[in-house]
């Protein structure tokens, strides 16, 4: 028996709780043709959590996380809480687990696969190939950033305040994560920020470029953030692995999503060092949807491929996955989101028998 791992599940609101449940049962045959085994464990968190206790990320949740090898989330979020004070919000449970658990490196691959390259929003030649991941810095920047918040004025009238702030320790950790991850792919690392006009860029250019003799296999360049924005949409085949900054990562990582075409298939990793990492799909919760049996389970599913690559290195199992998903997609087998006209339309429960049957045949 190859080991047993204790995974915190943590569906959340809208279309969470259907695709976590595919997630699930892909995860439950990956530990049967692989011969592991799961303890899997259920905690509320975001709009469902602020329901049951009045808060977004109750302590009971991050303790279980805490407790777990890996976490296992849906997606948080929805019009019924968006009205109330930011802390309190579905969202402030994401920046809280990100904290708590230290995740300071989220990993955003974004891919364009054969069978879907007239999803995408821009020309087929253009897409083509494409295979980017976005090295984002998760728990500093300009999100976590001291002073914020919102302060009354002298003179009356009153100022908002976020501070974008990096100590050399955070450059350096996220940039040793991505001088990794492209060493692992195509040698290719771009570092972006906005060092002609940010003095926290500089630094962090500084940074970067001092950690580059020590990966004399991986070529650096480095970009500003607007041309780098443009450069995605223009000739996106040039980036390899990209790192960046928090709110530049945030903004970044849904335009190189979008390349693909759908950001129903994106899944993402984000790490810290040594405890559980945090495994979820890019997209939100997709109120409009939930609860029909439409929503798209395989950035989920894919998620879930993460998982047992990078926090339990069950890296065959993995590539099983992401081959069962590959094999519904060459079936023909779509959700609505990424469906072309005359496609095989299937829904949430539908698309996760597929992949079991993909899977298991
Ligand atoms: C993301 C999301 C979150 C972020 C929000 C929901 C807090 O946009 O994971 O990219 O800004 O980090
Ligand atoms: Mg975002």
């Amino acid at each position: 028996m190859g080991g047993r791992y204790k995974i915190a599940v943590l569906p959340g609101d809208g279309i969470g709780t259907e695709i976590v449940q595919v997630g699930v049962a892909m995860l439950e045959a990956a530990a049967r043709r692989f011969d592991f085994a799961f303890d899997f464990e259920e905690a509320p968190i975001g709009g469902a959590a602020i329901g049951a206790t009045g808060e977004p990320l109750p302590a009971a949740t991050l303790e279980l996380c805490k407790a777990s090898d890996a976490v296992f989330l849906g997606a948080v979020g929805g019009p019924q809480w968006d009205t109330l004070p930011s802390d309190k919000r579905p969202e402030k449970a994401l920046l809280g687990l990100r904290a708590g658990l230290g995740l300071f490196a989220n990993l955003r691959p974004a891919r364009i696969l054969p069978q879907l390259i007239g999803a995408s929003a821009l020309k087929p030649e253009v897409v083509e190939g494409v295979d980017i991941l976005v090295v984002r810095e998760l728990t500093g920047g300009l999100y976590f950033g001291i002073p914020k918040g919102i302060f009354p004025e002298k003179k009356g009238g009153r100022r908002g305040v976020n501070t974008m702030s990096y100590s050399t320790f955070e450059i350096e950790r996220i940039g040793r994560v991505a001088f990794e991850a492209a060493r692992g792919r195509r040698g290719k690392l771009c570092s972006v920020d906005k060092a002609n006009v940010l003095e926290v860029s500089q630094l962090w250019r500084e940074v970067i470029v001092g950690l580059a003799p020590e990966y004399p296999d991986v070529e650096l360049t480095h970009m500003y953030v607007d041309n780098c924005a443009m450069q995605l949409v223009r000739q996106p085949r040039q980036f390899d692995t990209i790192v960046t900054e928090n709110m530049f990562g945030d903004i970044l990582s849904d335009e190189a999503a979008m390349l693909t075409g759908s950001i129903g298939m994106l899944p993402s990793a984000s790490l810290g060092s040594g405890g559980p990492g945090l495994y979820e799909p890019v997209h939100g919760s997709a109120p409009d949807i939930a609860g029909q049996d439409k929503a798209n389970p395989l950035a989920q599913v894919l998620s879930g491929a993460m998982l047992l690559r990078h926090s339990l290195r069950q890296s065959e199992a993995a590539q099983a996955v992401e081959k069962a998903v590959q094999t519904v997609l060459e079936q023909g087998c779509r959700t609505g989101d990424i469906a072309a006209p005359g496609a095989h339309i299937v829904g949430c429960r539908a698309m996760g028998e597929r992949l079991l049957a993909a899977f298991e045949g």
